[in-house]
């Protein structure tokens, strides 16, 4: 597979997993989904993950993908690659709640090695929400997974996910859309 390829099937792979956070900095406010609730005197996850960002952003990436099987027949003859495989509807879910959790998960950690809402921890920030969105889509629907996913296009994932992470948090921070420019 030639690197061209790589990064249209990486790219328009994940978006239903690169959406959900975006929509979730929209969308969030409300409710924390650890209730408040401490462990070790620390939030449990803190007032940075909400039950309405997590359940915009779940539906944002779940209606992404829906678009893209919509528009993959009129997209892959214009593009200069051949797309994925339509997503079945098991990873509708699996892709952008496995990025909701995974961020879930980051907060989760960040939180028991005291860093406060908002902190940044590098690496983690960048890449836990990709893990957890593959982990996911690769245990409800093996065999896309595996035809879709291939090394080359995982390589390419671990690269432009964190570029295109922190793009995208900066643009959010300098229209005052977040807090913390990552
Ligand atoms: N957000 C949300 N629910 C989520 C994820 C994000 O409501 N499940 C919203 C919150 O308003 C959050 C913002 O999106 O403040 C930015 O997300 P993120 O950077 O993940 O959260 P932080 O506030 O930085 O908190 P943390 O340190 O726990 O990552
Ligand atoms: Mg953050």
């Amino acid at each position: 597979m030639d690197p061209l390829e790589a990064l249209v099937v990486a790219f328009w792979a994940m978006l239903p997993a690169y959406v959900p956070n975006n929509a979730a900095v929209l969308a969030g406010g409300g409710p924390p989904i650890d209730g408040g609730r401490t462990l070790g005197g620390k939030r449990l996850l803190g007032d940075g993950k909400t039950w309405r960002g997590t359940v915009v952003g779940i539906a944002a990436g779940a209606l992404l993908a829906v678009v893209l099987n919509r528009l993959r027949p009129v997209l892959d003859p214009a593009v200069p690659a051949p797309l994925p495989e339509p997503f079945p509807a098991t990873t509708l879910v699996a892709l952008p709640a496995g990025a909701m959790l995974g961020d879930i998960l980051a907060s989760f950690v960040k939180r028991r090695l005291g860093r406060d809402r908002g902190a940044a921890l590098p690496g983690l920030d960048q890449l836990d929400f990709v893990v957890v969105a593959l982990a996911l889509s690769a245990l409800v629907a093996p065999d896309w997974f595996g035809a879709t996913f291939e090394p080359a296009v995982l390589v390419v994932v671990l690269v432009i996910t964190p570029i295109l992470h922190v793009t995208t948090n900066a643009i959010a921070y300098a229209l005052s859309l977040k807090s913390e420019p990552w």
